[in-house]
């Protein structure tokens, strides 16, 4: 009995066992050219080199693909099995490492049918999904989450922010085969939610009633003058009065002057424009709403999720500022074997990255504060040196002014 119960344990141990599609952790030198492909689609693509960066975990380890050139398009794709994903989890999860502090760049990855030309690969190349973060100044930092559906590219409705800091961090990306989806950053959920809702992929599934339309007579007021308040009489003042103060001078002369007349003032008893007082209107039926109806032109899709074709991951990006890297992908079908690949990976290299950075920096605040003391001193030693001369000088002056004097004795001695 045991062993029945083992056996069909070890037989659903068996049966979820998880598949990786692709992974590459750029361990094994220059290698990874042959299973990466530049396109050559324009002949200008900057050029990814193998590095670690300035500061890393693991020299080795943290060795990935690095954009190395200002202000150019990158263009390389690496090919696996394809498979399909219908019926199962998709797990897209890369490392991303922005060392160079970055003003505008991709950072994203491309999935591709298997069909893709690698060495024509190009920005309309035709994806199954667009995932990772894109950074352009302080008005674009998001995570990229594009799905092709039928033909067409549909971005999320969402706004997922990405990190936009000097450090490694992972990117992972989980789809579910009940159309549902979760974004993780750094091995946390950031976002979660399901293709239908938050893309705009499938027509709505409800429309406005073409046939309804809002009656003639629909009182949407919800307040109304009253028809008993009645303006007073003694409302209708004029605005301008001629000031019953003013007097009209001794020396006014009508002959010279011209008739007089007072000054205008305003009038303080003038009320404005009388209206009437508002009520609640009895008649009030709401604000119309316009009936819904079902869409006829909707129909449901349990399948948004599923690609029947998975065989290239690319990078297809263009950077302004050069520098990042790329590391640690994965493609799999079991999120918890991504996690765990990512704990390994990037758990592992985060904080002595952080600590390798920290102590470049404090290196660096030293070195420049010894360099500025001693410019100090030198600037110090410099006036103290000019001092002296000038005392020198000073000296010599006194010297000579004593030794013309004792010249000019003599010469009147001489004269005597
Ligand atoms: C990954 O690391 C976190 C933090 O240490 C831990 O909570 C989590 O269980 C780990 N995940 C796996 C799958 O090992």
């Amino acid at each position: 009995m045991q062993m029945l119960v083992l056996l069909s344990y070890l037989i659903t141990l068996v049966l979820v066992e998880s598949s990786v599609y692709f992974q590459e952790q750029f361990t094994d030198g220059d290698a990874w050219k042959t299973r990466w492909v530049e396109s050559k689609h324009r002949s200008d693509y900057g050029q990814f080199v193998l590095s670690a960066g300035k500061f890393y975990g693991d020299a080795e380890q943290d060795k990935g693909l690095q954009t190395s050139q200002d202000a150019h398009f990158y263009s390389s794709s690496a090919r696996f099995e394809p498979f399909s994903n219908q019926g199962k989890t998709l797990v897209i999860q890369f490392t991303v490492k922005h060392e160079q502090n970055i003003d505008c760049g991709g950072g994203y990855v491309k999935l591709f049918p298997a069909d893709l030309d690698q060495a024509d690969m190009h920005g309309d190349s035709n994806y199954n999904i667009m995932f990772g973060p894109d950074i352009c100044g302080p008005g674009t930092k998001k995570v990229h989450f594009i799905i092709n559906y039928k033909g067409n590219n549909y971005l999320i409705n969402k706004d997922i922010r990405c990190k936009d800091d000097e450090y490694s961090h992972l990117y992972t990306l989980i789809l579910n085969p009940d159309n549902t989806y979760e974004v993780k950053i750094d091995n946390k959920k950031v976002e979660s939610g399901s293709l239908e809702e938050d893309w705009d992929i499938l027509p709505p599934k409800k429309i406005k009633d073409p046939e309804a339309v809002k009656p003639d007579d629909w009182d949407e007021r919800e307040r109304v003058e009253d028809p008993d308040d009645k303006k007073p009489e003694d409302w209708d003042r004029p605005e301008n009065i001629a000031d019953p103060d003013a007097k009209k001078p001794e020396d006014w002369d009508d002959e010279m002057d011209g008739e007089w007349e007072p000054p205008v003032i305003s009038n303080p008893d003038y009320k404005g424009e009388w209206k009437p007082r508002k009520i609640d209107n009895s008649k009030y039926q709401g604000i119309w709403v316009h009936p819904e109806i079902d869409n006829p032109d909707y129909s449901s899709d349990s399948e948004i999720y599923s690609f029947h074709s998975i065989g290239v991951i690319g990078l297809d990006l263009w950077q302004v500022k050069s520098g990042t890297i790329f590391d640690n992908f994965l493609i799999t079908d079991d999120a918890t074997l991504a996690e765990e690949v990512g704990n390994d990976t990037w758990g592992q290299t985060k904080d002595p990255e952080k600590k390798m950075k920290e102590s470049q920096e404090e290196h660096e605040r030293i070195q420049l504060e010894t360099e500025e003391m001693s410019r100090k001193e030198d600037t110090k030693d410099e006036l103290e040196e000019d001092k002296e001369d000038e005392d020198e000088l000073d000296e010599e002056d006194d010297e000579d002014a004593g030794e013309e004097k004792e010249e000019e004795v003599d010469s009147i001695k001489d004269e005597l």
